[in-house]
């Protein structure tokens, strides 16, 4: 069996305000401590990925859309951000047109996936693609591209039902552009203990999914949502806080299954 080298995984949930930015960029950064090498591609219109870390927009030379109609190589859209070993395709409005002016191509959905199949992009341990709320081409390529898909999950009410429309989702891609798509894991964000509804979530969602929800629960924190105004991953803007030590262990959680899988 070949083990690759390089592991793609796409952050996605087609419900809004999840938490799906907020992991990107902080588990990116935490792995990049670690001294992986890391990329974001950022494939949300909202670029928000890409202002969370500080990439001001005059500076988006080139973008993921760029990346996606195929005029520019991941190597020379990547943007290196303040954080060592943390390079980002940005994102720039001109995303919001890829899906009409590529919806007649046969390879639309595989636009990300032969991207990053260059060598230059494949030196990054680990790319994480941050991806729009919703079901859209984006989300397709990026789904497609991936080797697994990491899900936040708000703690709240209507996390389970969303999340059943996801799996859905899921296994429809795997039976049609991407057999091999694997569910990294879940992530319950923006947990509040003092909320029993939240609690109560966090039981549903372990006894339904079981050992795909990571043990790490990644707590609502004001630092962690006041970091992207500073253009700042959490974990630079205030390491201490309880936001930044879960996304730590968050990685530290990811490492150990990838581990576990390549020993497998
Ligand atoms: N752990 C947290 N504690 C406090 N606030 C948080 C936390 N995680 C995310 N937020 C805040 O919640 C909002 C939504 O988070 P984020 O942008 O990461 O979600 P998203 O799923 O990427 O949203 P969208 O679907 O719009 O792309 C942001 O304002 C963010 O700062
Ligand atoms: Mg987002």
């Amino acid at each position: 069996m070949t083990v690759e080298k390089n592991r793609i995984i796409t952050i996605a949930n087609q419900k809004g305000g999840v938490g799906k930015t907020t992991t990107a960029i902080n588990l990116a950064t935490a792995l990049a401590a670690i001294g992986e090498r890391v990329l974001i591609v950022d494939l949300d219109p909202q670029g928000n990925a890409s202002t969370g870390l500080g990439i001001d927009r005059r500076d988006r030379k080139f973008s993921s859309y760029d990346v996606l109609v195929g005029s520019r190589s991941v190597a020379e859209a990547a943007i290196e951000t303040a954080v060592p070993n943390l390079a980002i395709v940005p994102s720039t409005l001109d995303l919001l047109g890829f899906e009409m002016e590529i919806a007649q191509q046969a390879d639309r959905v595989f636009r990300l996936k032969k991207a990053l199949a260059t060598d230059d992009a494949r030196r990054f341990t680990y790319v994480l693609v941050d991806c729009p709320p919703s079901f859209n081409l984006l989300t397709m390529n990026a789904m497609a591209a991936a080797h697994s898909v990491l899900v936040p999950l708000q703690c709240e009410f209507f996390a389970l039902e969303g999340l059943s429309q996801l799996l859905e989702t899921i296994s429809q891609v795997r039976q049609t552009v991407n057999p091999s798509l694997d569910i990294q894991g879940i992530v319950l964000t923006m947990f509040d203990a003092r909320n029993n509804l939240a609690q109560q979530v966090v039981s549903d969602v372990r006894t339904h999914l079981g050992e795909k929800v990571y043990t790490t629960l990644i707590p609502r924190n004001v630092r962690v949502s006041e970091a992207p105004s500073y253009g700042k991953p959490a974990i630079l803007y205030d390491l201490k806080c309880a936001g930044s030590q879960a996304y730590l262990q968050l990685a530290s959680e990811v490492i150990q299954r990838e581990r576990q899988r390549k020993a497998a």
